[in-house]
C-alpha cells in the first residue's frame, strides 16, 4: 500500500529585506537573503481518488480547509499545468503561525507541490510556482537563497555559518498587501554582501548594515512588534534583532540552537515563540 509522501515546510525567514522598486502591476521588487528554520508545517499527500485535506496541529484552529486555502490550490495548480486529474489526499500539520510573514501559507503551497510532484511524477514549473505567491519559488527552494524580482529570482549566497534563530510573534495577523501598501520613501538598492563569510561576526555585521524596509510600515499597522524586537534584543547572547517578511514574526540570531532555544524560554508565553537551529534536513528536490 501506497502511504504516501511527507514533505516539510518550514518557516521562511527574510534576514535582510530591501524593497528596490514597484512594477507596474504593483508588485514590489526585493532583494532578499532567505533562510528556512528548524520549526515548520508539515504536508502529506496519498493517492486517492478525489482531491480532499484535513488540517491538524496546534496552529489548525486559524485556517480553514476551504477551497482558495493554498494546499489546494497548489494542487489544483500542479494537476492543470501537468494536464491530469487532481486526485490526492492531503494533511497539513499547522504549526506557523498564519499571515506572519514567515512564509507558512507558501511553505505550505511548496511543500504541497514537492509531495505531489513525488506522487505523480510530476514537475513543477515556474509559473505554477510564483502563481501560488511570490515566496512559492523560494520556499520550493527550502535551502538559503537570495531573493530578487518579485520573488522568483533566486540567486545563490555564500555558506552561511552556523547559527541559532530565535522566532517571535506577537499572536497578531498582518495581512501582507496592507504591510507592502503603507511602505512610503524612496526604494532601496540591492545589498552589498561580502562574497564570503569566514564566520559568524562577520555575516552579522554584513546583517547589521542592512534592513527589512517593511520593518516601519508594519509597526505602523502593528505597534506590539516594537515590544517584540525589544524583547528579543534583551535577550542574552542575541547578536541581531529584526522582522521578517512583512511581519509581525520577528527573529533574533543567536550564536548556537542550544543558546537560541534556551533564550527563546525566556520570552513571554502569550506569544507564539521557537528557539533553534537552520532547518538543514535533505528536501526533495522540485523536479520529480
Ligand atoms: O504573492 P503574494 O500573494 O504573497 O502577495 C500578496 C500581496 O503582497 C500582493 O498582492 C502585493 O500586494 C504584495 N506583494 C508585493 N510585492 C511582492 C510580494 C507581495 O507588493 N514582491
Amino acid at each position: 500500500m501506497n502511504t504516501g509522501v511527507t514533505e516539510p515546510a518550514p518557516a521562511k525567514v527574510n534576514l535582510y529585506l530591501h524593497v528596490t522598486g514597484c512594477r507596474t502591476d504593483g508588485y514590489h521588487t526585493l532583494d532578499s537573503l532567505v533562510v528556512f528554520a528548524g520549526i515548520g508545517d508539515t504536508v502529506q499527500a496519498a493517492p486517492a481518488g478525489t482531491l480532499s485535506l484535513a488540517i491538524t496541529g496546534p496552529e489548525a484552529g486559524s485556517l480553514a480547509a476551504e477551497p482558495d486555502n493554498l494546499v489546494l490550490r497548489a494542487a489544483r495548480g500542479l494537476a492543470a499545468a501537468a494536464g491530469r486529474e487532481a486526485a490526492a489526499t492531503l494533511r497539513l500539520t499547522k504549526r506557523l503561525p498564519v499571515a506572519s510573514g514567515i512564509g507558512g501559507g507558501s511553505a505550505d503551497a511548496a511543500a504541497a507541490l514537492r509531495a505531489l510532484g513525488a506522487l505523480w511524477g510530476t514537475r513543477t514549473d515556474d509559473a505554477t510556482a510564483l502563481a501560488l505567491g511570490a515566496d512559492v519559488p523560494a520556499c520550493l527552494a527550502c535551502q538559503p537563497v537570495r531573493m530578487s524580482g518579485i520573488g522568483e529570482v533566486l540567486g545563490p549566497v555564500p555558506p552561511i555559518p552556523k547559527l541559532g534563530i530565535v522566532l517571535a510573534n506577537p499572536r497578531l495577523a498582518l495581512p501582507t498587501p496592507a504591510v507592502f501598501a503603507r511602505r512610503s520613501g524612496p526604494f532601496s538598492p540591492p545589498a552589498a554582501l561580502a562574497p564570503r563569510w569566514p564566520d559568524l561576526a562577520s555575516f552579522v555585521q554584513d546583517l547589521g548594515a542592512l534592513r527589512n524596509d517593511l520593518e516601519a510600515p508594519a509597526m505602523a499597522l502593528c505597534p506590539p512588534i516594537a515590544e517584540v524586537l525589544s524583547a528579543l534584543r534583551a535577550l542574552p547572547g542575541c547578536l541581531l534583532a529584526r522582522m521578517s517578511g512583512s511581519g509581525a514574526t520577528c527573529f533574533g540570531l543567536f550564536a548556537t540552537p542550544a543558546a537560541a532555544a534556551a533564550a527563546a524560554r525566556l520570552l513571554p508565553a502569550i506569544w507564539w515563540h521557537w528557539g533553534g537551529g537552520v532547518f538543514d534536513a535533505p528536501v526533495r528536490a522540485p523536479q520529480a
